[in-house]
Formats: structure tokens, C-alpha cells, sequence
């Protein structure tokens, strides 16, 4: 084989891995990051949180949130920096109410058709420019080999939170609204995708490399609704962003998918596809015919430690070996996670055969 020119291969190489597992090839051991990797099960987030007010204005300092981005990158070295916010900014930037209670979670003013027209598409972009500016301050301190992902929630599950008003185990309010006026539940879709499409497309001109797309809640609807609000909004932002950044990969996240994996992953138009932990691996070495796939390791499984998460981990590796895998969990890391079982993670995942 000829070799390729010296600068194109410089080029390549420099590349973060993380993103080039995304353009499709494999590399082994495979990059890892975890979702949720900045956070309180880390001292010295509790400690940078604990001098802010409120977690809102936490995420809208860039001096603190680009520091809780870079905290775990320097503890355990992962191959990408999660940005530091959160996916309600989003609803906050359109002029929902949204408020984070301390050990309560988030709480909105729950969204109704009336109260839906008094969002405004045009704010998200100036109100959030702090979370745009922590992104150029994190892509400048980050080491290149690093990719920072930015992120949103797909519409899905923003319309969860902000109907609901705060977190739940079945979102019937969401539920109830999109089949008793599917009309005005569409343009609230409307109206995340375009919000969507917007903060993202601030964060790849800000800096970040690839980005993520949390449906955390895609699992709670059957499938002609799971077609209808997880993968066609879906497809609509993914084509708009790529349509403005050549190039850019997109991950899926559609937690709670399960057999509707395989739809979302041939029509959704994402680059790659998180696994949860419910996934059979069997199913996704199934997905990863087609998509680089990224997971799946049990929080839970993380959080316990020991033999029994080498295993696992060792098993999650050989069944995604040979072709293209970043290697996450299946949901985020619980704060009452040991920092030294995340520690471990890492080194398996770099170390096992
Ligand atoms: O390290 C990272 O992953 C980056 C930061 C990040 C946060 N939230 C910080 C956070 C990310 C990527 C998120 C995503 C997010 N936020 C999701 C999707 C992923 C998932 O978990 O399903 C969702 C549904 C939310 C909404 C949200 N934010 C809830 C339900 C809560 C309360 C529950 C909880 O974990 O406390 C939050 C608060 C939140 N977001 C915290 C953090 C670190 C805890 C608040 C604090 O530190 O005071």
C-alpha cells in the first residue's frame, strides 16, 4: 500500500479518537468517557458547587462550569470532556421557569397550550451565551487528543420535564397532552427542535467537536409515537445541524429504546448510537453492522465495584471488538459512586485483552 502523505496522516492521527470511532473506524482499546462523568460523587465538584448559589448560575459561570467540565479529564485522563450543563437550559433559555432545588431535582412551571406561545425561540441563543463561552474555554485548556461533546436533550424529553414540571416516573402529563392535541403538542416539538438545532449548532461554532443527544425518556412511548416525537425531530435536527457543520457527528442517545433501537439507528440520521444497560449485546452488535455504538455498562455495576465489574466490562469489550465502540455506561454515574471504582473502569477498559 502506498503511504499517505506525511500531513494527511498527521491530520488524522491528531484527530481526538473519540471522533474518529464516530467517522467509523475501530480502535482498540476502545476511547472511553462516561455520561455524568462531572458531578457530585467527585469531592472537588462538591466543593467548586458548593461556592455557587444555585445550580442554574453554576452552569451560566463559564470560570466554574468549564472547571467541573475539566475535573474528571484530570483525575481519570477519559477520552472526551462532557461540557458542564445541563439539558434544561434549554427550556430556561426559551423563558420556561425552571429551578433546581437542592436534593429535590428540577422543578418547572408545568407547561400548558397557552402558556406554550409565550416561548421565544430567539432568546435561547443570547440567554445561554455563557454555556457557549464555557465551551471555548474548555476547547482551549482541553489537550487536542481530547474531544469535547457538547449536548441537549432531544425534544422528546424536554417536552417531558416541561409538561410535567419535574421529574416522574410514567410523564403523563407529556403523555396525556400528545394524544389529546397532538396540534399544539406538535408545535412545542416544533419549537424544541428549532431551540435544539440552535444551542447545538452555538456549541460546535463555540468549539465543541461532536455532540449528544439525551432522549432519556424515548423508552415510555410505543412505536408509532416513538417514530413520531424520538426519531423524526430527530432527523429533522440532525439534518439541520449537518446542513450548517460539514462533518459533524452526531450520538444518539434513545434510552429505553429496545427493539426500536434498530429504527432509530437507520432513520434517525445519528453518526453513532448509545446502548443503555437493558441493551442485549447481542442486539447491539446488531446496531453496530451499522452505527459505531457507544455503552453500556450498568451504573449500578459501576457503582458496586470489584470482580464484577471487570467481567462485565471485559465482557461489553469483546462484544463490540472489531469494529467501532466508545466505550460509556448505559445511564450516568450515580453520585454515590467510589471515584476509585471509575478509576478502575478506565484501566480495564485500557488494559483488558
Ligand atoms: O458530566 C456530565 O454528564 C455533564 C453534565 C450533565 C448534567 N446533566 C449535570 C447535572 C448532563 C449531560 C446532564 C444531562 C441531563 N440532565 C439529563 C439527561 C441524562 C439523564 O440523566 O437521563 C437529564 C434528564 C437532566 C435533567 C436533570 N438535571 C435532572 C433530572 C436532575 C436532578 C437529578 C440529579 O441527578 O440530581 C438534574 C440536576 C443535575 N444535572 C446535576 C448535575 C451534576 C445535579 C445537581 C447538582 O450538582 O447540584
Amino acid at each position: 500500500m502506498r503511504p499517505l502523505p506525511v500531513d494527511n496522516m498527521a491530520s488524522r492521527i491528531s484527530q481526538p479518537a473519540l471522533l474518529r470511532v464516530l467517522q467509523g473506524e475501530t480502535i482498540d482499546p476502545p476511547p472511553v468517557w462516561l455520561m455524568r462523568q462531572a458531578g457530585r460523587y467527585l469531592p472537588e465538584y462538591r466543593a467548586l458547587r458548593a461556592k455557587s448559589d444555585g445550580f442554574l448560575e453554576f452552569c451560566y459561570t463559564p470560570a466554574a462550569a468549564a472547571e467541573a467540565t475539566l475535573q474528571p479529564i484530570r483525575r481519570f485522563g477519559f477520552d472526551g470532556a462532557i461540557l458542564f450543563s445541563d439539558i434544561l437550559v434549554v427550556a430556561d433559555g426559551l423563558g420556561a421557569k425552571v429551578e433546581f432545588r437542592e436534593g429535590e431535582g428540577p422543578v418547572l412551571e408545568p407547561l400548558t397550550p397557552q402558556s406554550l406561545k409565550l416561548l421565544k425561540l430567539g432568546r435561547v441563543r443570547p440567554h445561554l451565551a455563557p454555556v457557549y463561552e464555557t465551551v471555548k474555554r474548555v476547547r482551549d485548556a482541553l489537550e487536542p487528543q481530547r474531544a469535547l461533546i457538547g449536548f441537549a436533550g432531544a425534544p422528546w424529553t424536554l417536552a417531558c420535564y416541561m409538561c410535567e414540571g419535574a421529574a416522574s416516573r410514567d410523564f403523563a402529563a407529556p403523555k396525556a397532552w400528545m394524544w389529546s392535541d397532538p396540534s399544539s403538542f406538535g408545535a412545542l416539538i416544533n419549537l424544541l427542535v428549532g431551540a435544539t438545532v440552535e444551542h447545538l449548532s452555538a456549541q460546535v461554532e463555540a468549539g465543541a467537536d461532536c455532540v449528544q443527544l439525551f432522549d432519556s425518556w424515548a423508552g415510555i412511548l410505543p412505536d408509532a409515537e416513538f417514530r413520531k416525537y424520538v426519531i423524526a425531530p430527530t432527523a429533522r435536527i440532525t439534518k439541520a445541524l449537518k446542513q450548517r457543520h460539514a462533518g459533524l457527528r452526531i450520538i444518539g442517545f434513545p434510552r429505553g429504546a429496545g427493539p426500536m433501537i434498530d429504527a432509530y439507528a437507520r432513520e434517525s440520521g445519528v453518526d453513532g448510537v448509545g446502548l443503555d444497560y437493558t441493551m442485549p449485546l447481542e442486539t447491539g452488535r446488531a446496531v453496530q453492522q451499522r452505527l459505531p455504538v457507544q455503552g453500556n455498562l450498568d451504573p449500578i455495576l459501576l457503582l458496586a465495584g470489584g470482580e464484577a465489574m471487570t467481567a462485565r466490562i471485559g465482557e461489553i469489550r469483546k462484544a463490540f471488538s472489531g469494529m467501532p465502540h466508545i466505550f460509556n455506561l448505559g445511564h450516568g454515574i450515580l453520585p454515590a459512586t467510589p471515584p476509585e471504582h471509575v478509576a478502575a473502569l478506565v484501566a480495564a477498559v485500557r488494559t483488558l485483552p
